[in-house]
């Protein structure tokens, strides 16, 4: 499956531990779950706190706050993290002086139900409430409760230099917009992350090179969907029509900041997640073609193979239009890896709309895919208009007969790098065995070599002997 994933499961639910600011008193444990976005935005918070004499620590026992960003995206996701409040609260008991606070997607849907019903936690900030941090603290530090969960219509944290949690110092996160407006059907984003809006591209240019100059190989600039991007001078994507003539003139679109990021910090290797099929352009294409430093890897979500489930989504696409971006994709960037999201019985899907969903598959053949069964949110579109009618074991079917295929096609994919050699990025530790390196080339497939006297952050060339459907076994060559 993703080698994506790996990167998110890492740091799921983990302590995320930064260096030691001189003189901070206060310890903060803090985790994240869900998605990079989330993992970024902890990395903001810890700023923000170290700020207000916090530094972070690994022990929960220790930490006289303790905050999870949280994740909404399915009731999985929630029900994970009321185990780990669970958890805190037992450590409470332990030390009753420590305070509890929930960040993110789960604290913007149920707002003060946390705080009325559930009296698991002292503090509820909503994602574009960090800002707010010190006041909140400074109110449950004197005993109250204390929330924030207003959307904003400018909040990017552009200002913000995150720390880096749990970094390995080679790979680092670069959040470029925030919120979306897409309306999917099926989600609880544009509910939890409110309306899309864009970050300056000075400050962003400014991010990019101030990793390089600390050391940094590879940077991921992150939105929930990035090909949205559109930096007028600030404020909400939907206002930019509003905007002077200048302002709409002088924009700067994607393709135009991916530019500009490549030539600003032209040895990093670039990455950007997610792109919504529907926002993707062209000029997109031409810009990853042009700039050996943008990595050959596009995350491309559809969720289905079936036209009539798009429409139902409210994707915004067809599967013909879907697949005409796939086929320019491979004319314009002919070796650039693919991964899909897809789900599994969303409401009204048939087994017809499943079959398409597979065909598409065979169609494009997905170097990897994140593939869930469809979990109705409450308050979403979906939820409101439509049935969640599809049983759960016909779900399951489904979603394994999904799976199934990617690990095929995954295959196929590892396979056609056997017998080449490529160039590959050291992140660290292969995860069995300390005495090999893993590292991933362009196309984001993860690859695992023998040590020699190769360091963290180096790019060298390996050649791939053989494969799994999820790692690439290769020797380095030069
Ligand atoms: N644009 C976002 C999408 C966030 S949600 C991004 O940056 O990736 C990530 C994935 O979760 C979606 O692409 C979809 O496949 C899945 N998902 C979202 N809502 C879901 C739901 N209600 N049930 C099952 N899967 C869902
Ligand atoms: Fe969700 Fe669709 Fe936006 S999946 S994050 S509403 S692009």
């Amino acid at each position: 499956m993703g080698s994506e994933k790996i990167i998110e499961e890492k740091k799921q639910g983990q302590a995320l531990v930064t260096e030691n600011k001189e003189g901070n008193k206060k310890k903060l444990f803090i985790e994240s779950y869900g998605c990079q976005m989330n993992l970024n935005d902890s990395e903001i918070v810890a700023s923000i706190l170290a700020e207000e004499g916090f530094n972070t620590t690994p022990l929960l026992e220790e930490a006289d706050l303790v905050l999870v960003n949280t994740c909404s995206i399915r009731e999985k996701a929630e029900q994970t993290i009321r185990k780990r409040l669970q958890k805190y609260n037992r450590v409470r008991r332990i030390n009753p002086d420590m305070k509890i606070g929930v960040l993110g997607c789960m604290a913007e849907r149920l707002k003060t139900k946390f705080l009325e019903e559930e009296k698991m936690v002292d503090l509820v900030v909503g994602p574009d409430a960090y800002r707010d941090l010190p006041n909140l603290v400074k109110e449950i530090e004197s005993g109250k409760d204390a929330i924030n969960v207003i959307l904003s219509k400018e909040e990017t944290y552009g200002d913000v230099t995150p720390v880096r949690l749990n970094s390995n110092g080679v790979s680092a996160f670069i959040s470029i917009t925030r919120g979306c407006d897409n309306m999917c059907t099926f989600c609880v984003v544009p509910f939890t992350r409110g309306r899309e809006r864009s970050r300056d591209p000075k400050s962003i240019l400014s991010e990019a090179r101030d990793l390089w100059e600390k050391g940094y190989k590879e940077i991921t600039l992150l939105g929930q969907n990035v090909d949205s991007y559109l930096w007028y001078g600030g404020g909400l994507k939907k206002d930019f029509k509003k905007a002077s003539e200048i302002a709409q003139a002088t924009a700067i679109d994607f393709a135009k900041l991916l530019e500009m990021v490549a030539l600003e910090v032209p040895k990093m290797r670039i990455r950007f997640a997610t792109s919504n099929p529907q926002d993707m352009s062209i000029d997109v294409l031409h810009s990853m073609a042009k700039y050996d430093n943008i990595c050959k890897y596009i995350h491309l979500p559809v969720q289905t193979g079936s036209t009539r489930m798009l429409e139902r989504m409210n994707r915004q696409h067809t599967r013909e239009e879907y697949i005409e971006l796939i086929d320019n994709i491979n004319r314009i960037i002919p070796d650039c890896a693919i991964s899909q999201d897809m789900i599994a019985g969303f409401s009204g899907e048939t087994e017809e709309d499943h079959k398409d969903t597979l065909s598409l598959m065979e169609y494009v053949k997905y170097d990897f895919g994140f593939m869930f069964a469809y979990s109705e949110r409450p308050g979403t579109p979906a939820a409101k208009k439509m049935e969640d009618d599809v049983p759960l074991e016909v779900k399951k079917r489904r979603l394994s007969e999904i799976i199934n295929l990617q690990q095929k096609h995954g295959l196929y994919r590892m396979e056609q790098f056997v017998g080449k050699t490529v160039e590959i990025l050291i992140e660290g530790d292969s995860k069995k065995s300390s005495a090999h390196w893993m590292g991933r080339n362009t196309q984001n497939a993860v690859a695992v070599f023998p040590k020699g006297d190769e360091k963290i952050g180096d790019l060298v060339m390996v050649r791939i002997d053989d494969c799994t459907s999820a790692t690439l076994i290769g020797t380095r060559v030069s």
